[in-house]
């Protein structure tokens, strides 16, 4: 492909890193119908240098994050040399990050920094008791759990890979408990375990999380890597004020810049190089089947200077 070619925009960006993440998995094997053109080059985050800028905000060499606007969905995004794209839709990196470890937090920590700011607006607090991560080893809630810890609360990581109980600890969670843990008894409400619960998974173990909240607790619901749908009653809501908030990454341009300036600063994880390893481009087709298949603890970064 000639750089002509890819979709329009006021900034060329070489690109240095574009992460794995579980939804270029589906786009690449056509499991959700998330690729609105075609041909399309995949890839939903991307961290690099400003080659050309026809806006006055950017110049070349700058370094910067692109992700969402549709990015690896109806816009070229990250899995290729150069992108072109809009000037408002670029973020520049934040002082105190490289543009490797821009690429490890990618859409995941975007999305995990997303949810633990509203979560806190919402009340959460490490003194409120324990927060819940499912999904443990998946891409956002490894990076929520490092974050987590970070903060001072105490995390509970749940999996379904008991052998990375380890990795889960080394990450800053006090206690790893298994995907069979929850209660399936048909209860209207369990007894309350959890101040806060980052959900990535949905389906049986969003059903039982929300009859397991504490009063006033807090869920932040952003994943469905078990299914979309969920049973549920509203005691829990009624009964418990149990607060649930829904996650979707593509915020304003302006509280994105601001996330990624706290990911750099307060809300910096401790552990990116236990979460995140990086892969050439050629390895990125056995990496979306390692994905789907839950094989995967953390993140995989397509290095293009691996080749
Ligand atoms: N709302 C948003 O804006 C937003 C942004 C980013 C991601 N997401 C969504 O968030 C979810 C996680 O994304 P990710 O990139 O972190 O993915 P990921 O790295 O693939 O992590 C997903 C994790 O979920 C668990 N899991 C997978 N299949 C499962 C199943 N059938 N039953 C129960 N648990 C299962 C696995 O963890 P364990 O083996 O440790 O249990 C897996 O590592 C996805 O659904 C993704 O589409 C949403």
């Amino acid at each position: 492909m000639s750089r002509d070619e890819l979709d329009s925009g006021n900034v060329v960006v070489r690109i240095a890193y574009a992460s794995v993440n579980y939804k270029d998995a589906l786009t690449a094997r056509g499991k959700a119908k998330i690729a609105l053109k075609f041909p399309l080059v995949a890839g939903i985050d991307l961290a690099g240098k400003v080659e050309q800028s026809a806006d006055p905000r950017f110049k070349s060499g700058d370094a910067v994050i692109v992700h969402s606007f549709g990015l690896g969905a109806d816009h070229d995004g990250g899995y290729a040399e150069f992108g072109r794209f809009p000037a408002d839709w670029v973020i520049p990196l934040p002082a105190g990050m490289s543009l490797f470890e821009a690429s490890a937090l990618g859409v995941a920590g975007h999305t995990a920094a997303h949810a633990i700011d509203l979560m806190e607006l919402n009340g959460l607090a490490p003194a409120k008791g324990k927060v819940l991560v499912n999904g443990a080893t998946g891409g956002v809630a490894s990076i929520a759990i490092d974050i987590l810890a970070g903060r001072g609360y105490h995390v509970v990581a749940m999996s379904g890979k008991a052998e990375q109980a380890e990795y889960l600890k080394g990450l800053g969670a006090k206690e790893v408990i298994g995907r069979n843990a929850i209660a399936d008894a048909g209860r209207a409400l369990e007894n309350p375990l959890w101040a806060g619960a980052l959900d990535s998974v949905g389906g049986a173990q969003m059903s039982w999380l929300a009859r397991s909240m504490q009063r006033d607790g807090v869920i932040a619901s952003f994943g469905n890597a078990a299914g979309a749908e969920f049973a549920g009653n509203v005691l829990p809501f009624i009964l418990r004020g149990v607060r649930l908030l829904g996650v979707n990454v593509n915020n304003p341009i302006e509280r994105m810049t601001m996330l990624w300036g706290r990911l750099a600063g307060d809300l910096k994880p401790g552990h990116l190089d236990r979460i995140a390893r990086k892969i050439r481009f050629a390895d990125l087709d056995q990496a979306f089947d390692e994905l789907l298949a839950a094989r995967v603890a953390g993140r995989q970064v397509v290095d293009f200077s691996l080749g």
